[in-house]
């Protein structure tokens, strides 16, 4: 669904937040009410409780246990059996590239790459968004052409920049492994032939439902634990509710649950836009959805970058000056960015412990490597 500018729910001003003060004409109730707030710390006449109340209307936290997945029941075999998947990189071409190669779980679930590097040494076009909590997205990719976890999983085993392989090829390498042919068995039980591509997805998709982040410092917060966020921080949030960003990032993933124009008001340069990468276009074909992206998830930002699906913005306070200008038309001032950079660091979880898996050696049938050149395909 797209959405233009004029279709961004109204923003709420701080004026408006004090308005419900104004309304008690009393002025014992005013003086109580700012003696209080300034004794428990917060200024700039924003009640602690209305930004509290403010956001939980409108961001949820990231629950403390893996969601269910529709259609793809999980059970522990299944997600150790997707954990080695996502590590192996027997499921590229080369035997060298790995889910984990560009999706880091010790660097915040991506490579912190302006774009990724994949099979024969090929540059991609587009910057690798974070495994993790992807599961809380609408749809995949920075242009939502996959429809869930399993359908994305699929993509980058065949892309030719990316792991370069065959279906058939990576059926064939697993079920030369007697470990992966009896992992597949237990993970599926009563399947006649577990060992399949599809089924390599699904055990994928729920590894990666346990890919996910909670008890941020705004998770606690938003579970009522005011002073887990910093006046400085508190103040970021405010802005960020106030100036538009969460019409576009919301919900449990502050974002990754719509598209949008990048550029709503006004088009970042070439430098940050390429030309050639027209986002929702090349998938709807809609010349309304023209550099048309998936509002980015921020969940974890401050170690995700570099920013945008260009990768060409390396500080966040300069994406965050971005987004100002591009898709409110608002030049936000130097301390309004650092307010708000200081409020999205508070969005980084605990991260993931993921111990790593012992992989099956292959066998005299595993189908060899393939060289890779240093020429990109
Ligand atoms: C060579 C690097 C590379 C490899 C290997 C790779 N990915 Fe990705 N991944 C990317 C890039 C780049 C994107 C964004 C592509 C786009 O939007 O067009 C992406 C997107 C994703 C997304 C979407 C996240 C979101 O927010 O939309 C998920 C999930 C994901 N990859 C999981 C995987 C899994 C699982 C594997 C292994 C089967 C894998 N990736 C292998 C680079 C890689
Ligand atoms: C009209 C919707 C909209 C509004 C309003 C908006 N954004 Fe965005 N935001 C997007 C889209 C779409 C992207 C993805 C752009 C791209 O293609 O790289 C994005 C990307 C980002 C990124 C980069 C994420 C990454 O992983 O690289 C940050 C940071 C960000 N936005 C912060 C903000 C802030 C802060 C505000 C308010 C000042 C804001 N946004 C306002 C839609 C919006």
């Amino acid at each position: 669904m797209i959405q233009s500018a004029s279709a961004i729910p109204h923003v709420v001003s701080a004026s408006h937040l004090s308005d419900a003060g104004s309304r008690f004409v009393n002025p014992v109730r005013i003086l109580t009410l700012a003696t209080l707030l300034s004794l428990i710390g917060i200024g700039e006449g924003v009640a602690g409780a209305d930004l509290l109340e403010q956001a939980r209307q409108q961001f949820k936290p990231i629950p403390t246990s893996a969601p269910e997945i529709k259609n793809n029941p999980s059970n522990p075999d299944k997600v150790t059996l997707g954990k080695m998947l996502f590590f192996d990189p027997r499921l590229s071409a080369s035997h060298l590239i790995s889910c984990n190669t560009c999706h880091n779980v010790g660097m915040g679930g991506d490579d912190n790459l302006e774009t990724s590097v994949g099979h024969g040494w090929a540059k991609g076009p587009r910057n690798a968004p974070t495994a993790f909590n992807a599961v809380f997205n609408v749809a995949q990719f920075w242009d939502g052409r996959a429809e869930d976890l399993k359908a994305q999983a699929k993509g980058p085993v065949q892309a030719g920049v990316e792991m370069n392989n065959k279906p058939e090829q990576v059926e064939k390498s697993l079920r030369s492994i007697p470990e992966y042919v009896a992992q597949f068995g237990k993970a599926f039980p009563g399947e006649k032939e577990p060992v399949s591509f599809d089924n390599m997805a699904k055990a994928i998709e729920v590894f990666e439902a346990t890919l996910i982040t909670p008890n941020a410092r705004f998770d606690q917060f938003l579970g009522g634990k005011r002073e887990a966020l910093t006046d400085e921080e508190q103040k970021g949030l405010a802005l960020f509710m106030e100036k538009g960003c969460s019409s576009c990032h919301n919900g449990v993933n502050m974002g990754g649950q719509d598209y949008y124009p990048f550029g709503v008001v006004e088009k970042p340069g070439a430098e940050i836009l390429p030309p050639g990468d027209q986002g929702r276009f090349a998938v709807t074909k809609t010349a309304n959805d023209s550099y048309v992206f998936r509002a980015a998830p921020l969940r974890n930002i401050a170690l995700t970058g570099p920013y945008f699906h260009s990768g060409k913005v390396w500080s966040l306070e300069q994406a965050v000056a971005i987004m100002g200008q591009s898709q409110l038309g608002q030049k936000l001032t130097d301390p309004e960015v650092k307010s708000i950079t200081a409020f999205l660091t508070t969005l980084t979880g605990d991260q993931p412990k993921v111990e790593y898996p012992i992989l099956p050696a292959s066998t005299g049938s595993t189908p060899k490597p393939v060289t890779m050149t240093s020429e990109a395909k």
